[in-house]
């Protein structure tokens, strides 16, 4: 990919196109270690190597990208209330635009996708293929012996939403596991509000095949592997 220096730094959350500017005519960027004087320069992508001070920039033009979110964060480029995801990752990654693909609540943790690739968050989200998102939660109340059969068949919330067939697993007395295949509006909350509970906290652990693993600890994320990305 073919692209002007100035650019590809700005995008790189080095600066507006004036910072990248000043940065080049100090003599701190090098292109295949030659020291750039022009700031309009065509580079090409990913085959040279681009450094800043010494350092060399990422060059990935495409971000595919999972992270354990904490509570207390909404997921959105932009809020005018709230705090966004996007402040605990990269300043690059809005530049680059990369946006999270899907939603947990503001008080909902674990793992998150991101990306800056349209299509493969489109798919994601609204594809044919269903993939499974398995849910822990803890709760309060009881969940009713009818409640917890209507969550295997398909529980029809307040407001009339039918959901499909989740598998739900007990695991203590107030401790449980989801696995659903949908992304409806707080959808654990309602299902367990309408088998009787009432969620206190909910932690996603999976999206398909992709787990927490190498992210365990909130904030925490990392880059997919290009395998990954196929496989979702
Ligand atoms: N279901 C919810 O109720 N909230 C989430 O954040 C995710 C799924």
């Amino acid at each position: 990919m073919r692209l002007r220096l100035d650019k590809f730094l700005a995008n790189k959350a080095f600066g507006s196109r004036k910072e990248v500017h000043a940065l080049i005519k100090q003599g701190l960027v090098t292109v295949d270690s030659v020291v750039a004087t022009k700031k309009d320069m065509a580079i090409q992508i990913p085959e040279q190597i681009i450094a800043v001070n010494g350092e060399v920039v990422d060059n990935r033009q495409q971000y595919y990208v999972k992270f354990n979110k904490p509570a207390g964060y909404v997921c959105a480029v932009e809020d005018n209330r709230h705090p966004t995801v996007m402040e605990l990752l990269p300043p690059e990654f809005l530049t680059m635009g990369v946006v999270p693909v899907g939603r947990l609540d503001k008080d909902t943790e674990g793992l998150l996708l991101l990306s800056n690739d349209g299509v493969w968050a489109h798919r994601i989200i609204n594809g044919k293929k269903h993939i499974s998102k398995l849910y822990y939660i803890e709760y309060t109340g009881e969940l009713t012996e009818t409640g917890l059969e209507r969550i295997k068949e398909g529980i029809v919330l307040g407001d009339g939403t039918v959901c499909k067939p989740a598998n739900l697993e007990l695991l203590e007395p107030g401790k449980a596991q989801i696995t659903i295949e949908e992304g409806k509006y707080h959808q654990v909350k309602r299902m367990i509000g309408a088998a009787g509970g009432e969620v206190t906290y909910l932690k996603r652990l999976s999206v398909g095949p992709l787990t927490l693993r190498g992210i365990e600890n909130l904030g925490d994320f990392t880059y997919l592997s290009e395998e990954d990305v196929e496989k979702l």
